[in-house]
């Protein structure tokens, strides 16, 4: 049977970055991940990672409140402080491992504004960041001789007396099932943003992470927070980067007028999502828009900074809106982009089952509260990382392996083959992920209502039952990926159960989380996290209170 001290679910940042922590703790890693690492969406991130270097005058405590406030006050602040005040030296550890960061006139790394920041301190690779660093980890995973197993499934945990020991796995190559012991395991997993239709995610991010470990005991963390960053294309949802207003472009309506300047005064454009994101749909809904979306203005920027700087999103623009985003404004809205709840954890990973921790979007450590700053996921997926990967593996000194009954994996093998033994006259997977997608889009995105998200629990437990005589026609084991989206669509529906439990039981609106039948933010009665979890099969919800260190609630304006 398979073995080793730590393993590590995903190949993203998060994932690369606390295989690597580990390995340099002297414990034998694997990594396994359901696609080859620089494929990871991680790869997709385009803006940038934010830090405070105090060689420009920034301050660790000026990016903690930043981000707090960012968060509308549901952030807890100590892991806040953890993430700042550690993210110069990570983003100088990237450096060092060969990131070619862009830099400024003098040579010194670049930055460039973000939302909802007082200082400029997104340090980028012109607007492809995110692909800068998983290479380079990548390239430091190899050298370091760290097993990575490509293409591998997780069909569940291993939970034994309330610990986790390890994974049951499908090759997806061969469709073999077998466990994987371990001391510990990092889930390192990412996102969920394919629950939503459209989104900027990677068809990749189901969820698979946040259900494995719910269906184990762990605690799902303010799950009703969903980002819908400003600016996706109107055609078909891509991002298009918050880079593009960090170098200066404008949001205009049907009008050409500038908007922002209205609803946030101050930051404009540069507000935290959130807000921008409202604004803009308030827009739209008002009649300001046209055909359901409002524009990105680049013209003013000049060809050379759009070469040089933002040269992705211009292809993006051209490829599928048909737009020169030189010469004409870029059609786009608010779209699904980020996940800010998660598998809650402490601030070195740790999840309540002990063998068990999370980092990066998979993670509610949590440093995002109710809305994240653009620019703070990179950084969360290194410095929790590397926490998790520290601490997993100074665990595992004490810990010894376990023996694994094998009748789990002979159940898991039954599950896949009841599967393929229904009937072929049923539905397939793609009806339900599409119907799944668009409710969740309809009813839980930037304006929610009671009577919406009651309407998106029935859809979603109607899609409970449709799938449980789903049909897969692939009967074959090598590369079943009709089989694989199957097993991921039965994640994905819990969840985004999750998010509309919890969406219903936050009675505010605060952060990501508006609802216009409770349109204010209510620090008397809900400064605190939602949990769900399950017991018995029973949906259990808790609730914590939010950690304040040094900085008081305040009304936000931007
Ligand atoms: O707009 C962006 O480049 C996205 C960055 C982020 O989500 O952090």
């Amino acid at each position: 049977m398979l073995e080793y001290d730590v393993v590590v679910v995903g190949a993203g940042l998060a994932g690369m970055r606390a295989a690597l922590a580990a390995k340099n703790n002297g414990v034998s890693v694997a990594v396994i991940t359901k696609v080859h690492p620089v494929r990871s969406h991680s790869n997709a991130a385009q803006g940038g990672i934010n830090a405070a270097l105090t060689d420009r005058g920034d301050t660790w405590e000026d990016h903690a409140f930043d981000t707090i406030k960012g968060s509308d006050y549901l952030a807890d602040q100590d892991a806040v402080e953890v993430m700042c005040r550690e993210a110069g030296q990570e983003v100088i550890n990237m450096e060092h491992m060969g990131v070619i960061f862009s830099r400024d006139a003098e040579g010194k790394l670049g930055t460039r504004a973000f939302g909802g920041q007082r200082q400029a301190r997104t340090f980028f690779v012109a607007d492809f960041t995110g692909q800068a660093l998983l290479h380079v980890l990548y390239e430091q995973t190899i050298k370091s001789e760290i097993n990575v197993y490509e293409e591998w499934f997780i069909l569940s945990l291993i939970i034994n007396d309330e610990k986790c020991e390890g994974l049951i796995i499908m090759d997806i190559k061969s469709g073999k099932i077998e466990a994987l012991k371990a001391k510990a395991v990092i889930m390192a997993s990412g996102g969920l943003g394919r629950i939503f239709e459209p989104s900027t995610n990677a068809l990749i991010c189901t969820g698979d992470g946040m259900a494995l470990a719910y269906r184990g005991g762990a605690q799902l963390m303010d799950m009703e927070m969903v980002q819908y960053h400003p600016t996706t294309l109107k055609s078909n949802g891509a991002l298009m980067s918050e880079g593009a207003r960090g170098e200066g472009a404008y949001l205009i309506n049907a009008n050409g007028d500038r908007f922002m300047e209205t609803y946030a005064p101050n930051m404009k454009e540069l507000a935290s999502r959130d807000v921008v994101s409202r604004s803009e749909q308030t827009e739209i809904n008002e009649g300001r828009g046209v055909d359901g979306c409002v524009f990105l203005d680049c013209r003013h920027l000049g060809e050379k900074v759009i070469n040089e700087k933002l040269s992705q999103i211009k292809e993006l623009a051209y490829d599928f809106a048909n737009v020169d985003m030189t010469k004409e404004p870029v059609p786009i809205r608010p779209g699904m982009h980020y996940q800010m709840g998660g598998i809650k954890t402490n601030i070195d990973g740790e999840t309540k089952i002990p063998g068990l921790y999370a980092a990066g979007e998979v993670a509610c450590v949590s440093v995002h509260g109710g809305n994240r700053l653009g620019a703070n996921s990179l950084l969360d997926t290194l410095v929790f990382g590397r926490r998790s990967g520290e601490h997993a593996s100074d665990r595992t000194k004490t810990e010894r392996f376990s023996s694994i009954d094998s009748k789990l994996i002979e159940d898991q093998k039954a599950l896949i083959q009841g599967l393929l033994d229904q009937p072929n006259d049923s539905e397939m997977f793609g009806s339900i992920r599409l119907d799944m997608g668009k409710t969740m889009n309809e009813h839980l995105a930037v304006f929610r209502t009671q009577q919406g998200m009651e309407t998106a629990l029935t859809k979603i437990s109607e899609l409970k039952n449709r799938y449980k005589t789903v049909h897969v026609p692939d009967k074959g084991k090598v590369f079943n990926t009709n089989l694989i989206f199957t097993l991921e669509l039965d994640f994905m529906l819990d969840c985004a159960e999750s998010i509309v439990i919890s969406g219903l039981e936050r009675k505010e609106s605060r952060g990501a989380h508006t609802r216009i039948d409770y349109p204010d933010r209510d620090d008397n009665n809900w400064l605190k996290h939602i949990l769900v979890s399950l017991k018995n099969q029973n949906k259990i919800i808790e609730y914590q209170d939010v950690k304040i260190t040094q900085w008081e609630t305040q009304k936000r304006t931007y």
